[in-house]
């Protein structure tokens, strides 16, 4: 698989199938309000299935909106209604040890299925590639095929059995530069 480039995915307008237009773009600190009304609207079991419980800490909450970017960094899919938009999924990854990055995917309830995970996974593994992870791990509580689907399209995927639950680890592609 050959990833996007997260330049195009975060500078576009992108059309889910139900035809709502949503932009990728970083979150930032003033976006709390957005955050939090999408975190009411996300349910228990989608919550548990991102953190593993089913209402997210005050600092995992805090951390969607306030990062430091040489670690770690946060990308929400907003759709636009008019002047204004709302988030509806956010997707995020921290750098671990050399060459690995944790990434976490959390789509609203009402638009999951319809193409945003894979819209933010594909983009937030970009990103962590560009910082140079060469592997990617999404931790999942209990079963998730849609998580795996996602990470099997980013690349090869191997699953482990872990404390906290099962973890999928998948090797990124590498980049070709051209020489300038
Ligand atoms: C996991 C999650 C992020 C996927 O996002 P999404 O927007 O629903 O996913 P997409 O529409 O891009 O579909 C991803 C894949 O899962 C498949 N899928 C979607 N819903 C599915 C379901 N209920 N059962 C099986 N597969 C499903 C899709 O067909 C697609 O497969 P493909 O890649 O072979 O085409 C979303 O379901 C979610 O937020 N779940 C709760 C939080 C969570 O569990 N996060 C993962 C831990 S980090």
């Amino acid at each position: 698989m050959r990833l996007t480039d997260p330049g195009a995915l975060l500078s576009s307008a992108h059309v889910l199938d139900s035809g709502l237009p949503v932009r990728l773009r970083l979150t930032r600190p003033s976006d709390g309000r957005y955050l939090d009304q999408f975190l009411r609207e996300v349910s228990g079991e989608s919550l548990e299935g991102r953190f593993g419980h089913a209402e997210p800490a005050r600092e995992e909450a805090r951390e969607l909106t306030f990062y430091d970017p040489r670690q770690r960094l946060v990308i929400a899919a907003a759709a636009l209604d008019g002047g204004s938009e709302s988030f509806i999924g956010v997707a995020d990854v921290t750098l671990l040890e050399t060459g690995l990055a944790e990434i976490g995917v959390l789509v609203a309830d009402r638009h999951q299925a319809s193409g945003v995970g894979r819209l933010l996974s594909e983009c937030i593994a970009h990103m962590a590639r560009d910082r140079g992870a060469s592997h990617v791990r999404a931790t999942m509580p209990r079963a998730n095929p849609p998580m795996l689907s996602l990470m099997e399209r980013l690349g090869p995927t191997v699953k482990t059995v872990e404390r906290e639950g099962t973890a999928a680890y998948t090797r990124l592609p590498v980049v070709r530069r051209r020489a300038a």
